[in-house]
């Protein structure tokens, strides 16, 4: 399923998009910050209607560039600001995967919120994002870091299907915590 992505020059999709696609079934999903779309590409090749947005309008003309190319007809990429937090559809499935730390710290609990409500009853967030804890500062400057527990608290009362704050390290080597989800809003 990675040779579209290699094709295209794009890396192979998130781990954790591939792992909950074993789990949930192809329906309308959000690919929030697809830059130029290595998880939209995994989502629509296994049968999901995708809408795919970034603010990086280079990188969506890029992923528009190869949907015309290879005749795709289930991904929708557009330009969106998620600061703004204003979906304006519904979706069975968020990914949300290693954007959220680039977000404008005061607006990410709207946000969240409005992934939450903009998830169908019985519908998936997937979320990892950098956290910055006393065991391991973040060792990067991003605007946005989650605490221990945080991500958790937001989504009480939501079935969490997965959920760490595992060590991961990055491409330069640099270690820090990882805090990631896969939830079910409750039908
Ligand atoms: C590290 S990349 C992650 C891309 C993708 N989710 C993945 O797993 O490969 C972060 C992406 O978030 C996008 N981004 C950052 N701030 C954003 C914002 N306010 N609105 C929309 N996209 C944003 C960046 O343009 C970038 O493409």
């Amino acid at each position: 399923m990675t040779d579209l992505n290699s094709r295209h020059g794009l890396n192979p999709p998130h781990s954790e998009v591939v792992n909950a696609c074993q789990q949930i079934e192809p329906c309308d999903a959000l690919d929030m910050g697809c830059s130029n779309g290595r998880n939209a590409l995994y989502l629509s090749q296994q049968g999901f209607n995708v809408t795919a947005v970034d603010s990086n309008a280079n990188a969506i003309g890029m992923l528009q560039s190869i949907v015309v190319q290879e005749g795709i007809g289930n991904i929708d990429a557009r330009v969106y600001d998620i600061n703004e937090a204003g979906l304006d559809a519904d979706y069975g499935f968020i990914a949300c995967t290693v954007t959220l730390m680039f977000l404008d710290p005061g607006r990410v609990e709207a946000v969240l919120a409005d992934m939450q409500a903009r998830t169908l009853p019985g519908g998936y967030n997937l979320i990892v994002c950098a956290m910055d804890t006393a065991a391991h500062p973040c060792p990067v400057g991003f605007p946005f870091t989650l605490h221990e527990g945080q991500l958790s608290t937001i989504y009480q009362g939501w079935e969490m299907l997965k959920y760490n704050e595992d060590l991961g390290t990055m491409h330069n080597g640099a270690q820090l915590q990882f805090a990631t989800m896969l939830a079910r809003k409750l039908a």
